[in-house]
C-alpha cells in the first residue's frame, strides 16, 4: 500500500526552512531567456528571478545581456536601439558597450570625461536555437544543458511557450508528475502511468515510469497518426522524466522526447519553453536521402505537434495557477501526496538554493 505523505504548504515548515513556493533560484545554472529568433537588433526586455535584462544582437550577429537600467537616470535600456555594437538609450542617447561601460555620450563637451558608470552584463549563449543565460555573479563552470536534437535532421520539432502566474515548483510538479495524465485524457498524450523508481543525485532527479502510449512512429505512414486520432493504438512505452535542475527533459519510448526550459521570474510567474521532438529515426531509408531534402522534411514539419503541445500548456497552466492561488490565499492548509518523485523533485529544488 502506498503511504500519503502530508506536504506542508506553509511558509515555513516545521524545521523553520522556506517554504518550496517562495524558493529563489540558484543562480549558477544556465536559464533560458528567449528563442533566437526573438534577438534581433532591437533590444528585447526580459526578466530572470526580478532581474531585468536587455538581450541585443550586435552588428556581428552576436548576442550580448546588460542590465535593463540606464545609469544616467535609470530608465530601461531596452527602449532604446543598437548602434553598431553598442547599445543607446532612448532617452539622451548615451551609449554602452557589451561589457556595460558607458562608450559615448553624444553631448560630451570637450573638457569633460566619460562617466565611468557600470552596469552590469550577464554571460550569454546562443545555442539549439535558444538565447541561455548565467545570472549567477561568477565566471560560469558549466555548460547549458543544450537541445541535440534541434539542430538534427531525424528530428522534428514543436514549441509552445509557457507564461503562467505560478511558482516555477509547481511546473516542475506538474511535469514530474505523470499520473497527471488523467487532465490530459481528451489529448491522447499517454495514459496508464506508474511509477517503477528513481534515481537522484546532487544536480537532478529522474523518476522512470512506465505508460500506454498512443503513438508508435516506426513506418512513414505511421506519421499521420499525428493528424488523424483514428489510426493510433495504445501500447506499453518507458516513460522517462527528469529535473535537470532548472529544466526538465522526458522521453516516451523511441519516438518522443520532450524538454521544458525554464525562466523563473518572481514567486508568483514563471516562463518556460515546451519543446517537442518527434524522432525520424526509425526511417532508416530516410537517412538515405540528401541532406537538402531531409532538412526540408524537418523544416516543413516543424510545429506538427503544436495542437497537442498547445492543449496541454492551457490545461496544466489553469491547475497550476489553481494552486497558486490556493496557496496565496491559505498558506497553512496541507496537500496530501502519493508520487515519492515529487518528494524528491522538492528536495532537490531546496538543496539547490542553499549551495
Ligand atoms: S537616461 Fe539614459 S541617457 Fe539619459
Ligand atoms: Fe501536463
Amino acid at each position: 500500500m502506498q503511504q500519503i505523505i502530508p506536504e506542508s504548504n506553509s511558509s515555513l515548515n516545521q524545521f523553520g526552512q522556506k517554504s518550496v513556493r517562495k524558493l529563489g533560484i540558484n543562480p549558477h545554472h544556465w536559464y533560458v531567456v528567449a528563442r533566437s529568433d526573438e534577438v534581433i537588433n532591437k533590444p528585447l526586455s526580459v526578466t530572470i528571478w526580478k532581474q531585468a535584462i536587455a538581450l541585443y544582437r550586435d552588428s556581428s550577429g552576436k548576442v550580448h545581456a546588460l542590465e535593463d537600467r540606464c545609469p544616467h537616470r535609470q530608465v530601461k535600456l531596452s527602449h532604446g536601439q543598437v548602434v553598431a555594437n553598442e547599445l543607446e538609450c532612448a532617452y539622451h542617447g548615451w551609449q554602452f558597450n557589451s561589457q556595460g561601460e558607458c562608450a559615448k555620450v553624444p553631448y560630451l563637451a570637450a573638457n569633460q570625461k566619460l562617466p565611468s558608470c557600470q552596469i552590469r552584463h550577464y554571460p550569454v549563449k546562443e545555442q539549439d536555437g535558444f538565447i541561455w543565460l548565467f545570472p549567477g555573479n561568477e565566471t560560469p563552470k558549466i555548460e547549458p544543458m543544450g537541445l541535440p536534437e534541434w539542430d538534427h535532421l531525424n528530428y522534428i520539432a514543436t514549441v509552445s511557450v509557457i507564461n503562467t502566474h505560478a511558482h516555477y515548483s509547481y511546473l516542475i510538479e506538474n511535469l514530474m508528475d505523470m499520473y497527471h495524465g488523467h487532465l490530459h485524457q481528451d489529448l491522447q498524450a499517454w495514459a496508464e502511468a506508474s511509477l517503477q523508481n528513481i534515481d537522484e543525485d546532487e544536480n537532478s532527479v529522474h523518476a522512470h515510469y512506465t505508460a500506454q502510449s498512443y503513438y508508435k512512429i516506426d513506418k512513414i505512414w505511421s506519421i499521420s497518426q499525428l493528424f488523424f486520432p483514428a489510426l493510433r493504438r495504445l501500447h506499453s512505452e518507458p516513460l522517462d522524466v527528469s529535473y535537470v535542475y532548472p529544466h526538465w527533459v522526458s522521453t516516451l519510448g523511441q519516438d518522443f522526447k520532450i524538454y521544458c526550459l525554464l525562466c523563473p521570474i518572481n514567486e508568483t510567474e514563471t516562463k518556460a519553453y515546451l519543446i517537442h521532438f518527434t524522432s525520424l529515426n526509425a526511417f532508416w531509408r530516410l537517412h538515405k536521402l540528401p541532406v537538402w531534402f531531409r532538412k526540408f522534411i524537418k523544416d516543413s514539419l516543424f510545429g506538427a505537434a503544436q495542437k497537442l503541445l498547445d492543449g496541454l500548456v492551457i490545461q496544466d497552466i489553469k491547475m497550476i495557477e489553481e494552486e497558486q492561488q490556493a496557496y496565496l490565499h491559505n498558506q497553512e492548509i496541507k496537500n496530501y501526496e502519493l508520487n515519492r518523485a515529487l518528494v524528491s523533485v522538492q528536495k532537490l529544488m531546496k538543496t539547490q538554493i542553499e549551495k
